[in-house]
């Protein structure tokens, strides 16, 4: 077996927690949609797709090591917004607590002197900056927007869809 116990147990609460995060982003983006915010559902509709594949990057990995997965209880995650701020906002704060959550994966890692894991946690390392900095740009957004959602709408489509371009598509 390439994983020790400590890690095998802490990585299946974070695919718990990433299954958290896709169900937590299926409410964001219900509400951005019940509130005919299309963009910003669709937008955090894909993000739910993301959190999805990350839980199952997770389990992959663990299983590839010679582990065992139990995914834990996932607790409720949150449906009552109050604005488009407060939806953002909800999400800019997840991510922040997961980029926390994968830190302290790697300090296992790197405490166990365990060189794969710490390859692999890399990747999410870095996605988190992705995620925390793409959290941020659109809650501004949206407080720039001064109310006017349409135009944090307008900006979604265009700008956001121009910046993956560049980026090769990236995830
Ligand atoms: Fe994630
Ligand atoms: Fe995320």
């Amino acid at each position: 077996m390439l994983i020790s116990n400590n890690l095998i147990q802490a990585i299946n609460e974070q695919v718990g927690r990433e299954f958290g995060a896709a169900m937590q982003y299926v409410n964001i983006a219900s509400y951005f949609t019940a509130e005919n915010m299309l963009m910003f559902g669709k937008l955090f509709f894909e993000q739910a797709a993301e959190e999805n594949a990350h839980a199952m990057k997770l389990v992959r990995y663990v299983l590839d090591a010679g582990g065992t997965i139990g995914v834990p209880a996932i607790p409720a995650a949150r449906a009552d917004f109050k604005s488009p701020e407060d939806a953002v906002g909800a999400a800019l704060q997840w991510e922040e607590d997961v980029t926390r959550q994968i830190n302290n994966l790697m300090d296992i890692a790197v405490k166990e002197k365990d060189y794969i894991a710490q390859e692999f946690l890399g990747w999410f390392v870095n996605e988190q900056l992705e995620e925390v900095s793409k959290m941020s740009t659109i809650l501004s957004v949206i407080q720039r927007s001064n109310g006017n959602l349409l135009l944090a709408e307008q900006y979604v489509q265009s700008t956001l869809a121009d910046i993956e371009t560049v980026e090769g598509g990236a995830k």
